[in-house]
């Protein structure tokens, strides 16, 4: 225990198991982890002069990242919680939620309130905080469509802040709280990236009051069809998306993984020319800025690696965009990041050699 003033008493653990704490189920161990539940408890952490020296990791959920080590860093594990309606006006309900709070209770309960909006986004694992940072989308809705704005805290200088979309960069599973300020730079991109700078302490989200369901998938348009339900409630959607997971995606309370690993990759019509020359069977959907975006899951099947596997980690048999742990969730077993990696290239190299596609990982590498 290191207290830290009069009143205040901060656990630091040590050597804290993360087996548990990422949906990947990896063996590895947290040097040094807090828990944090509130803003004090960050400011806890930078009174105490060798915690506020060390770089920081903020683990939500773990449901999007790979562990290849022990985390060096100091793990700041976020645990705050609450939900509840902060306002509303003409158009939207302003409902917020801790960043700790898990995300498909948080769906389950605004539905269960009266109102509807994030239901596409059902049975998506991990935290509301996590939520922004990869802006998780599914079946035609993203987290920014929905977003109202976010608070979070400077893990430097302890301010809180608060930011709308507009200052969060969102892009296709992408935020600025996924990029470090440097690496932007050097990318040319913006500078501002928050990767280990910012803490997001809770998210509000509008949600619309008059709403309408959102059904363009194909997925969706065929439970309407097979259901015979052309004008499906947003709870109807919620129970359709979650049965459409089930089917297609593991379940990370039982098979170690942190969904799609690869995002979809967008190439120019030339590009999705040559590649329908290569394989006129290739999934691909044009969007409304000309581009074509093609699914990483059918080219790496394409590539036949549906089933294979490097020791431990291998491509699910049902969806080939998704990497699991053969090993079980809780026992010494499992793939280690390492593997995962490894098979994790050898998909890149071996989509770059069939189709000129470098696939970009989905989640971030620890
Ligand atoms: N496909 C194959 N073989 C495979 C996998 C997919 O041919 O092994 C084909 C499917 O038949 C389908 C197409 O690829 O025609 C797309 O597959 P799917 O509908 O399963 O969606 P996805 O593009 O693989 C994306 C998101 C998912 C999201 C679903 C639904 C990304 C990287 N993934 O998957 O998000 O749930 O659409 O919206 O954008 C996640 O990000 O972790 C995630 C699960």
């Amino acid at each position: 225990m290191y207290r830290s003033g009069d009143n205040v008493a901060m656990l630091v653990q040590n050597n804290v198991p993360l087996q548990a704490y990422n949906s990947f189920h990896i063996v590895a161990k947290a040097q040094a982890l807090v828990r944090i539940a509130s803003a004090q408890d960050v400011l806890d952490v930078l009174a105490a002069p060798h915690l506020a020296a060390l770089p920081k990791f903020v683990l939500g959920g773990g449901s999007n990242i790979v562990l290849t080590g022990d985390v060096k860093s100091l793990v700041l594990k976020v645990e705050t919680m609450g939900r509840r309606l902060v306002g509303e006006d003409a158009r939207s309900y302003v409902v917020e939620a801790g960043a700790g709070e898990n995300w498909h209770s948080f769906v389950s309960w605004t539905l269960t309130q009266g109102w509807p909006g994030l239901e596409n986004m059902a049975l998506i694992p991990g935290t509301v905080g996590g939520a922004p940072v990869q802006n998780i989308g599914a079946y035609g809705v993203e987290l920014q469509d929905r977003f109202e704005s976010l608070d979070a805290i400077d893990l430097q200088t302890g301010r809180v802040f608060t930011l709308k979309a507009a200052q969060c960069g969102f892009a296709y599973r992408d935020s600025v709280f996924k990029h470090d300020s440097a690496a932007d730079l050097q990318m040319g991109h913006q500078a501002i990236g928050l990767r280990a700078r910012a803490l997001i302490l809770r998210v509000r989200f509008a949600l619309p009051k008059i709403w309408r369901p959102e059904v363009g998938y194909a997925d969706l348009q065929r439970s309407m069809l097979t259901e015979n339900c052309p004008e499906p409630s947003a709870q109807q959607i919620f129970e359709w998306v979650c049965a459409i997971r089930r089917s297609k995606l593991p379940d990370p309370a039982h098979i170690g993984n942190v969904g799609s690993f690869f995002k979809n990759p967008t190439v120019s019509p030339e590009q999705c020319v040559d590649i329908i020359a290569r394989d006129p069977t290739v999934v691909h959907y044009p969007l409304p800025d000309g581009t074509i975006k093609l699914a990483a899951g059918w080219l790496i099947d394409a590539c036949g690696w549906r089933g294979k596997s490097v020791g431990q980690a291998g491509v699910y048999t049902h969806q080939a965009l998704v990497l699991v742990n053969r090993g079980s969730v809780d026992g010494p077993d499992g793939a280690t990041g390492g593997e995962v990696m490894t098979l994790a290239r050898a998909i890149q190299t071996s989509v770059y050699e069939r189709f000129g596609i470098m696939l970009e990982p989905e989640p971030v590498v620890v």
